[in-house]
């Protein structure tokens, strides 16, 4: 566009000069913004029912620039639309090619309206959008880890403090560790799509319009549960971005601890488990490797969702009510924050059921550091003795195992009972890693029948509210 063509902005009528070119490439959006053209023009159809509705404009104007609407809908699906960042943003682009197409009614769509709630509406019907297709990837995600859980409810692993071996437990129940976490950030963006589902509109520029509208219509046409009770409010509001990439920002953590596992599990030093070839990548150099990529990116990605929650929250500090140019920020982090999340649900979902576990090694791990010495104090607690004199007779005995180079388990009955004389055969019940998992058999213990039943009630949780 040249710069004499100040006319043929929507605004343009107060304008003496015409924007700077630079100016205009600052302060455009619609290369980034142009994603929510669906619902800006969902919005636009509702505005414009509504409108015919209570009678502010004609019949057959409504149903002229409802059709026109549609078209341009299908000539940016199929690519056919030219976008003009001389227009600014996606709401004049499509405005303008209304009117192109339909001449002075199309100008007649923005009446009681103005561009802070319509890019507020927007935004909304985007994310609400956004939302539902990210629940249900997570869930894909939980039902793969319920999965895992029932089939490796009873292999052994080690269980981990301070990265050092602790306790043995089952690998079912390391699974629903991780399925719990994701539970929790399912519940936190299901109830965040509440507080997204409320439609600015009708706010029009910050203070509601003069026009006798309906926005409890509106916001039926719409799908909104309803129309945001103050105008003011409604139009600058970002904190349902915010609230958004906060539950994002702690979902990736988890998924990021989940990929450092993954990544450490995957290294020749353990050995837990082999990833999925398509989910790796080969070394241009050292022919022997095998990279876990996808763990590595996600872990990666979790710095820009943390990095988009802190660039909303900056936005939005300084902000006197009501709509500020600032908040025409809000979007790349959103945008950012909601292609990263899905896309790292999505490759976690697509590779956790095709990860193959090495029992044998996990099991062989799970020997390692004396993981039992815990049950061998707690046996010594059963058989009357105080359990600060079984932590030291127990003690007494690893620092025997560590010289001799032995196990718990491995150590004959004589010798445990040089530390103790409570000590019975029945001990060694308890010294194996597999009766020590059984053990733990209460609600939330790594008992294979608990992680059985755990998981099982797991999926009746999620699927009762889905
Ligand atoms: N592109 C703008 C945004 O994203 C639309 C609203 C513009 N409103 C205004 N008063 N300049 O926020």
């Amino acid at each position: 566009m040249s710069q004499d063509d100040k006319t043929s902005k929507p605004w343009g009528g107060r304008f003496t000069e015409s924007t700077d070119r630079f100016v205009e490439l600052f302060t455009a959006s619609v290369k980034f913004d142009q994603r929510l053209y669906p619902h800006d023009i969902s919005g636009s159809i509702a505005h414009a029912r509504m409108l015919g509705r209570v009678g502010v404009l004609k019949q057959e104007d409504t149903e002229k620039i409802i059709a026109a609407l549609e078209q341009i809908r299908r000539e940016i699906d199929s690519g056919d639309f030219r976008w003009s960042d001389a227009l600014e943003d996606v709401h004049m682009n499509i405005e303008a090619r209304l009117i192109e197409l339909i001449g002075e009614t199309g100008k007649k769509l923005h009446t009681g309206r103005s561009r802070n709630d319509q890019v507020a509406t927007d935004m909304r019907l985007y994310l609400r959008t956004e939302i539902d297709s990210i629940l249900v990837i997570l869930q894909k995600l939980q039902s793969a880890l319920l999965d895992i859980a029932e089939r490796e409810a009873g292999s052994v692993m080690p269980g981990f403090t301070h990265m050092q071996v602790a306790m043995p437990v089952t690998l079912g129940h390391h699974m629903l560790a991780w399925f719990e976490m994701l539970e929790r950030d399912r519940q936190r963006i299901s109830d965040c799509r509440r507080r997204v589902n409320v439609m600015p509109l009708g706010s029009a520029a910050l203070a509601g319009t003069t026009f006798p509208i309906d926005r409890e219509y509106t916001a039926q046409l719409l799908g909104f549960a309803s129309p945001a009770e103050n105008s003011l409010d409604a139009v600058s509001d970002r904190d349902f971005v915010i609230e958004f990439c906060a539950c994002a920002a702690i979902t990736m953590t988890h998924l990021s601890r989940f990929s450092e596992e993954l990544v450490l599990w995957s290294s020749s030093r353990f050995d837990f488990i082999e990833l999925p070839d398509s989910f790796c990548t080969g070394s241009s150099i050292k022919p022997q490797k095998k990279k876990p990529d996808v763990p590595e990116l996600v872990r990666g990605k979790t710095g820009r969702v943390t990095g988009d929650l802190i660039s909303i929250l900056t936005i939005m500090k300084g902000q006197p009510l009501a709509y500020n140019r600032d908040n025409q920020e809000d979007k790349e982090p959103l945008f950012d924050t909601v292609d990263t999340l899905s896309g790292s649900l999505r490759v976690f979902a697509d590779m956790m059921p095709s990860v193959r576990i090495k029992h044998e090694q996990m099991r062989n791990a799970a020997k390692q550091g004396f993981s039992t010495a815990t049950d061998l104090a707690d046996y010594l607690v059963r058989k009357g003795v105080a359990f600060r004199d079984a932590h030291e007779i127990v003690g007494r005995a690893v620092r025997f195992c560590i010289e001799a180079g032995q196990d718990l388990a491995n150590v004959s009955l004589d010798k445990l009972q040089e530390f103790s004389s409570v000590i019975d055969k029945d001990v060694f019940d308890f010294l194996t890693l597999d009766g020590s998992v059984s053990a733990r058999s209460h609600t939330g213990g790594t008992a294979p029948e608990q992680v059985r039943m755990a998981a099982q009630r797991a999926r009746i949780r999620m699927e009762n509210s889905a």
